[in-house]
């Protein structure tokens, strides 16, 4: 049993897509560990996002994931990292593969839906950002 963060980001929650994608999570036999919606400071998205910020694309990625509520939940299940990235589909929804989460549903590098930790070691770090009451000293 692994866990994951996932965000469902600002362009999910204006577009109406959150039981969809919620939808798709659960139906594959994940399970909801935690679950909260806010707006996000910049300081915050810099804390989730730390390995981005310098890169050119990251201002307006700031400005996108700070714009409107967005929900961070913890996945639970078998190989939960691994299984999230696949059904999330490739970063840029013009490219990823149709029956995924962002192919289906996404035209866009940046406004791609969702996020799913890419590692275990990140996925810690981001469930630690996000519910620091959910990790162990
Ligand atoms: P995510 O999986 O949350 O990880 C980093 C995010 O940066 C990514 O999804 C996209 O939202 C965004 N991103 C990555 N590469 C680019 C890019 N080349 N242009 C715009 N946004 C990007």
């Amino acid at each position: 049993m692994s866990r994951t963060l996932v965000l469902l980001k600002p362009d999910a929650v204006r577009r109406g897509l959150v039981g969809e994608i919620l939808g798709r999570f659960e139906a594959k036999g994940l399970t909801i560990a935690a679950l909260q919606q806010r707006t996000i400071d910049a300081e915050l998205a810099d804390r989730h996002y730390a390995e981005h910020v310098e890169r050119d694309f990251y201002p307006p990625l700031r400005a996108f994931v700070t714009s409107g509520p967005l929900l961070a939940l913890v996945l639970e299940g078998d190989e939960a990292i691994e299984v999230v990235r696949a059904l999330n589909g490739a970063t840029d929804g013009r490219k990823a593969a149709p029956g995924t989460i962002r192919g289906d549903l996404s035209l866009s590098n940046r406004e791609n839906l969702v996020h799913g930790s890419d590692g275990a070691e990140s996925a810690e770090r981001e469930i630690g950002i996000w519910f620091p009451e959910l990790i162990s000293n």
